[in-house]
């Protein structure tokens, strides 16, 4: 009889103990959390990565076509409009990035063939080819070129014609090719 009658007292008293416990636990985790969040981003922002610079001051650039340009064998593609092009790094009249600063890069192109037409440009770093975009069938295809690339101040980066033969980069009002580049970390 006495314990049938204790057990749920001893419950009680014991569930509301825990309770108790817990909720200070669990205010302590979140302050403990608390801090290492902040210590965390208190720490990013001494790695020199891009966060420590304002948005102004990082390069950055989206130049697009609204247009076709005609490209013979060696024509630099010229992305001849601007969305952004923070420091003035992309130079719309000859279509080449030029790094202002050294650091880690990403650069990304979206480039639209003529209909039914060979596309077969190539992404250059100074005078090393690299990635391609080779697109082949009916139709408006879209190629893409992406990379990441240890860029030194100074250094060029472009899209280039890799077909020996004229080609076509397609575009209009709907501004179908693109070409970006920023920075990752300096
Ligand atoms: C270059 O493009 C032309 C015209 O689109 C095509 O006939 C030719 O096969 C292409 N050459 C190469 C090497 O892709
Ligand atoms: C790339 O070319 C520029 C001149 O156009 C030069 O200043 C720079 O040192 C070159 N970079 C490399 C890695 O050769
Ligand atoms: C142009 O491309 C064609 C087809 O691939 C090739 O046969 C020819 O040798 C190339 N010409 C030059 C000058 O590169
Ligand atoms: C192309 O870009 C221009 C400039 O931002 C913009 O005014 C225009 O609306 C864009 N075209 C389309 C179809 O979105």
């Amino acid at each position: 009889m006495f314990i049938m009658l204790s057990l749920p007292l001893l419950l009680l008293v014991l569930t509301g103990h825990i309770g108790i416990v817990r909720s200070s636990c669990t205010s302590k985790l979140e302050k403990s959390l608390f801090d290492d969040l902040i210590g965390m981003m208190l720490k990013l922002k001494g790695t020199g990565h891009g966060v420590e610079l304002r948005q102004n001051e990082i390069p950055a650039f989206t130049a697009y076509r609204n247009s076709v340009q005609t490209l013979s064998p060696t024509t630099i593609v010229k992305f001849d409009k601007l969305w952004m092009n923070n420091l003035n790094a992309y130079d719309v009249t000859t279509g080449v990035f030029t790094a202002p600063m050294p650091g880690l890069y990403h650069f990304a192109a979206v480039v639209m063939s003529e209909s039914a037409k060979i596309l077969f440009l190539n992404l250059w770093h100074n005078d090393t080819q690299m990635a391609g975009s080779y697109t082949n069938g009916d139709g408006h295809k879209t190629g893409t070129i992406d990379v990441v690339l240890s860029v030194k101040k100074g250094d060029r980066i472009y899209i280039k014609c890799r077909n020996n033969t004229t080609q076509k980069i397609y575009s209009n009002s709907d501004n179908y090719s693109t070409f970006s580049g920023y920075l990752i970390a300096k």
